[in-house]
Parts: C-alpha cells; structure tokens; sequence
C-alpha cells in the first residue's frame, strides 16, 4: 500500500518533466534558438548540464561503490587524500573550466550592434509594451506588442520603463534584459531563422505580470522593409459604412484621449498606438487572437481578461456601437 501511493507521485512527475520537455520546441524556448546570442547560451546551458550530469554520475558512482561493493574503511592517509581530492581539488578545477568557458561569452554577449543597426525602442507599461521604429526625419512607426525583424541583421534594442521594472526576454532569439523607469538599457539580438516568436516579462510587475507577453516576427528583409513602410504611414480610411461609424463613435466616446491614430485627431499617449492595430497577431499584449470578437470582448471588459488594466470598461455600448467600433478597428491594417 505504501509502495503504490510512492510510485504514484513519481509518475505524475514523469508526466510532468514530459510535457515541460514537449514545450521546449516552441516559439518560446531557449532550447531552441533561432538567434546568435540564443545559440551561444543554449550552448552553455548544455556544457553545464553534461558537467552536472557527469559529476554526478561519479559521485553516485562512488556512493554505490562504498555502500555494496566495498564497505571496508579506509585507512586515514587514504580518506585524507579521498577528501581534499575529491572535496578541494576536483570541483576547484572543475568549477573553473566551466566559469571560464561561461565568461568567455559574455564581451560577445554584451557588444552593442555595428553603427547604423536598425534600432527599435522598447518600453514596459502595466501590461503591454510600446515599440517604436525612429525612422528618418520625423518619420517613425509605431506599435504595441509586436516586433517585427529583418532575418540575419543585429538589431539594437533600447530599453526602458515607464512606470514599474519590468523584464524583456525573446528565450528563442536570447537573453533577458531588465527595464528600469528613468534608465535605458541596451541589447543586442540578432535572429538567425525567419519565423513567430514569442517574448514575455520575466520580472515581476504586478497583477497581470504573467498576462504581459508579445510576439516576434523574424521576417525576409525585403518583407520586413515593406512592412515598416506601411507601419510609418498613417491610418487607412475606413472601407466601410459599418467602420465609419465605427470612426465616429471612436471619437465620440473620447479613446484619442488615451490610443493615437495617426491621421486623424485621436492623439492620446497613455495606451497604445492603434494606427495599424488590424494588422496585428495578437490583442491584449499576447493573450487573445486579434479578431473581432476579441475586439468587442476587450472593449466591452477589458479588467475581465487582465486584471488591473487601466482601459476602462466599455459594456453600456450597445451591441451595434460594438459591432462598429470593432469594424473599424480591425481595418486598421
Ligand atoms: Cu512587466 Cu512583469
């Protein structure tokens, strides 16, 4: 009886371990890179893990050998040498080559990107992230939780916060960075493959911390380009008599006091650009589908998929006004 209830636990974390491993081919992985600095730092976590598996098969190895296959004792001038070989020597030398091979990565790790990089700057705010493109003169492009990046190129990111620290971390493309209000940090990422990934807060931030995530897309740098011309210009007119009305009512109910749309007269700050929001993947800094059912439900109740969101909730609208103002916004591509 005994025996049952203690195997039980332990298959349950076998099924664990499985699943966990199983995420590791995600778009959001470490194990995975698809970026230089990721590459360098899936190597290192590698190297460890078979220094860690190594020298733990020798001490069980050892363990094994003094419990059942030799149980006489040493005599001392052995066990001294057993102990300061084995205690002093052996992780003394061990611990260094591994430390040295770590920090032999870091002046790579931590170099800024070549003159003339694409530059992005990223800011954390209680949840999502503000992304800007500076282009020349005043044109510039930008977006919420989303980045899109040109395959192969070293991309300068500036980071900084505007109200808590938060963490900004691609685990597919490389390291984590904090984001520091009144500072600005910088990384370099560099994506080695076309394709979506995922990057998260790893710090933190309050009540909807694990709710603050964004997507990544590698892109060809001829896509990419053509992407952030659309992006640099202002809003499209909306197609349809169903999303005029939907432009109207944005007015009316005063969102430009807080969403830009360039453009137009909406020119608020505070929440995030929704000049090109139809074009995104995703709603609500990585949590739902951008679709126009997401669209209406975030509008409508905002606090209901993040807790603590500082839109306020929309739901005296009715169901037309909805059905409008979500037309209108997901053609904003
Ligand atoms: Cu932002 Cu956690």
């Amino acid at each position: 009886m005994i025996r049952k209830n203690y195997i039980l636990p332990r298959s349950a974390l076998g099924l664990l371990g499985l699943t966990s491993m199983a995420g590791c081919d995600g778009a959001q992985s470490a194990l995975a890179p698809a970026g230089r600095a990721a590459v360098q730092i899936a190597n290192l976590f590698w190297v460890m893990l078979a220094g860690a598996v190594v020298i733990w098969l020798v001490v069980i190895g050892l363990a094994t050998y003094a419990k059942f296959i030799n149980r006489k004792p040493h005599d001392s001038w052995r066990a001294k040498y057993l102990i300061i070989g084995g205690g002093v020597v052996i992780p003394t030398i061990v611990l260094f080559a591994l430390l040295s091979y770590g920090l032999a990565m870091l002046p790579d790790l931590l170099a800024p990107a070549p003159a003339g990089s694409l530059r992005i700057q990223v800011s954390g705010l209680q949840w999502w992230w503000r992304v800007r493109y500076a282009g020349e003169d005043d044109r510039f492009a930008e977006l919420a939780n989303e980045i899109r990046l040109p395959v192969g190129e070293p991309v300068e990111f500036e980071l900084g916060s505007a109200d808590v620290i938060h963490s900004f971390w691609i685990p597919s493309l490389g390291g984590k960075m904090d984001m520091i209000p009144g500072r600005q940090n910088r990384l370099r990422l560099e994506p080695l493959r076309t394709g979506v990934f995922r990057g998260v807060c790893a710090e933190y931030c309050g009540a909807s911390h694990a709710l603050m995530s964004f997507y990544v897309v590698v892109m060809e740098p001829d896509d990419f380009a053509a992407w952030l011309a659309t992006q640099q210009q202002p809003a499209q007119a909306p197609a349809s008599p169903l999303a005029e009305r939907g432009e109207i009512l944005f007015q009316q109910l005063g969102c430009g006091a807080c969403h830009s749309i360039r453009g137009t007269d909406a020119a608020g700050g505070v929440g995030p650009d929704l000049t090109h929001v139809g074009g995104r993947l995703s709603l609500a800094a990585g949590l739902v589908k951008n679709d126009r059912e997401h669209l209406q439900q975030w509008i409508r109740q905002p606090k209901q998929m993040k807790p603590e969101a500082l839109m306020p909730a929309f739901d005296m609208l009715p169901p037309g006004d909805l059905e409008a103002l979500s037309a209108y916004l997901e053609g904003l591509k």
